[in-house]
Formats: C-alpha cells, sequence, structure tokens
C-alpha cells in the first residue's frame, strides 16, 4: 500500500524541523508482527520494534558501554577516515542514513565533508529523529535537513531535489545494522537502496567482523544490564501498546554465538512454564523455551564484498581497525 508521502521544501532554518514524511509503524502492524512471530515453533519478535522512546534510549546507552566496542571502534575509523571518504564522495553530496539514531555518527563525516547539499536521517523512532535532527542543526546551521519517519525495510521515496542534482548521493548505514538482517535480507536491503539512490552514487557501511566469542558475549550481555534491559523493553512495549501481561521477571535475557551461521543471537528465555495473554490470544511457553529476538551476523571484508558486489554495488574501499574488530566500507552503486 503506497501511503500519502509529505516533503517539506524548507530547509531547517525557518520552521524549526517538521518531518518530511511520518511512516512510523502503526499499533495494527505492531500488533501483527507480535501475533504471527509469537505464534511460529521458534517464537520471535521483528527487532524493529526495539526502538520506542525507551528502546532508543536504552540503546544509546548500550553504545558507550565497555564491553560494547562496535560504536566507538566504527567511530574512530569513520574519524580517521572521513576526509578520505569526502574525497572519493566530492562536492555538495546528499547524505542519506538508515537509521540516525542519536545522530552522532554523520557529525563524522559532515565536518570534512565540501558543502553538503543536504541531510536526509531517516530513523522509525519520531522522537528520537526530531530531537537528534534539531540538535543537529544547531551544530550545522546551514545543513538543509530533511527527516523522515520510516521503517526503512518498507518502500519509501526520497524528497525530489529541485534543479539539477548538485553531487552525488551518500547512503550511510553505520552500526552494523545490516547484520541485523539474514543474508537474504541484506541483499535485498541493498538491491533495493542500490536502485533508489542511482547508479553512480555511494554507500557507506559499518560492518561487525567475526572475533573471539567471548568478545562477542560480553558486547551483547554487558555487566550492567543494560543490552537485557533493551531486550526486555519488548516485552514491556507488547503489554503497554498491545494489551499483554508478560511478567518480566519470568524472562532473562540470553546472547548466545551461532557459530554455523556466524551470528550472534538475542533471545528471551522463559524461566518456567507459563501462559502469556496479548488481548484475547494466549501463548503459551515451556521453561527455557525462547522468544528470539534479534541476530547480528559478522562479516569479513571478502564475505561482506561479496554480498555487495551480488547487489549490485562495486567495493571502492574497505577500512579496519587495528585490532580488526570492526569495517568501514564505501561501495559504488554499479547498476
Ligand atoms: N546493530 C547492533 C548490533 O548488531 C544492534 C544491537 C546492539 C543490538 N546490541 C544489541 C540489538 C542488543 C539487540 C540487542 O550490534
Amino acid at each position: 500500500m503506497m501511503r500519502r508521502l509529505l516533503f517539506a521544501e524548507e530547509s531547517v532554518m525557518s520552521n524549526a524541523l517538521h518531518l518530511l514524511e511520518d511512516l512510523e509503524p502503526s499499533i495494527q502492524e505492531f500488533r501483527d508482527a507480535v501475533l504471527s512471530g509469537l505464534g511460529t515453533r521458534q517464537k520471535t519478535l521483528p527487532c524493529k520494534f526495539f526502538y520506542d522512546a525507551d528502546g532508543s534510549r536504552l540503546f544509546d546507552e548500550i553504545c558507550n558501554l565497555p564491553e560494547y566496542y562496535p560504536t566507538r571502534t566504527e567511530c574512530r575509523l569513520l574519524g580517521e577516515h572521513a576526509g578520505e571518504i569526502a574525497a572519493l564522495v566530492g562536492p555538495r553530496a546528499r547524505l542519506i542514513e538508515f537509521g540516525s539514531g542519536a545522530g552522532v555518527k554523520i557529525r563524522l563525516l559532515l565536518g570534512p565533508l565540501d558543502r553538503p547539499a543536504a541531510y536526509v536521517p531517516i530513523d522509525i523512532s519520531r522522537g528520537h529523529l526530531l530531537a537528534a535532527a534539531a540538535e543537529l542543526a544547531l551544530d550545522f546551521s546551514g545543513l538543509k535537513i530533511m527527516p523522515i519517519c520510516a521503517d526503512y525495510t518498507k518502500p519509501f521515496a526520497l524528497p525530489a531535489l529541485s534543479g539539477s542534482r548538485p553531487g552525488i548521493d551518500v547512503g550511510f548505514f553505520p552500526g552494523s545494522t545490516i547484520g541485523n538482517f539474514t543474508p537474504d535480507e541484506a541483499r535485498g536491503f541493498l538491491s533495493r537502496v542500490g536502485r533508489m539512490l542511482g547508479r553512480g552514487s555511494a554507500m557507506v557501511v559499518g560492518v561487525d567482523m567475526p572475533k573471539d566469542e567471548s568478545i562477542l558475549l560480553s558486547a551483547y550481555n554487558d555487566k550492567a544490564g543494560v543490552t537485557a534491559a533493551f531486550n526486555l523493553n519488548l516485552l514491556i512495549r507488547v503489554n503497554r501498546e498491545l494489551g499483554g501481561n508478560f511478567v518480566l521477571d519470568r524472562f532473562v535475557h540470553e546472547a548466545r554465538w551461532n557459530g554455523v551461521l556466524g551470528r550472534i543471537e538475542m533471545h528471551l528465555v522463559s524461566r518456567c512454564d507459563q501462559e502469556v495473554r496479548i488481548g484475547s490470544d494466549r501463548f503459551t511457553f515451556a521453561a527455557n523455551e525462547t522468544i528470539h529476538t534479534e541476530n547480528s551476523y559478522k562479516y569479513t571484508i571478502d564475505q561482506f564484498q561479496a554480498m555487495a558486489i551480488g547487489s549490485g554495488y562495486k567495493p571502492k574501499a574497505a577500512w579496519i581497525d587495528e585490532a580488526g574488530l570492526f569495517s568501514v566500507h564505501m561501495l559504488e552503486v554499479h547498476e
């Protein structure tokens, strides 16, 4: 179904920040996803629903945890190579960020970029998106910011540019969010975005890499319990928004490394035999049965570049930190 799109022509300078488009998922969509996810043999809940206001805040906290190496490693890589990225991108580029969150990482690219034409942050969490955009506007006062509230796993349109295209479009997909898709979904997403941006456009993608299992497990199960709170927040959200009756201390957060598939898995483990109601629906849980809430696939440079090539891109550069923890890829849309 095509929904009505609203685009603002004005830059943030005029009228504070208004949303260009509001496609925040509806309650109905959330309910359908939850009921169908809990109705399968391996119960699942889709990870995009982690990011309500509380979830987005908890996620920002995860990014600052000592155990969670991806954010600081990626920020260091972006900071070190932003000059090279800016040179590859050229002047007057339009930046489109998928899952812009707190809007921290884009600042590292915006600094060295030559007169960026616009910044289009896309996020599923409306409040978080607007707050981050407003803050960015204070620090980059001449920058045209065009926020879109949307689930970027679904089709949506980019704002039309008036006049001739000044520079290239650059997609920005940091945080190894690409790893939260299955490989098939990741290829589907990359192909779709490539077609949307068009031939000759660029993509900058942050990709977490395989490493010692103990480093991975502690990154997804921190001592302070923030990741656990983040995972459990999904149940709080179901209770609040869908009339569920999950008892929180009957579930525990667990992170598992799946070596065969090369991914971290996040689960909520039922501590006992129990029944949970959501509205008029009932779901039974056996003790130790889990709800699988998230995957985080890890890719080597070669694995990710092969995936990018198969999705219509040409790898232009890849940067890795000294410890080989994390990578930042620059790709060109080829097809
Ligand atoms: N893209 C992040 C990652 O895969 C998302 C993430 C980090 C996450 N920690 C999490 C998702 C904990 C769910 C639970 O690293």
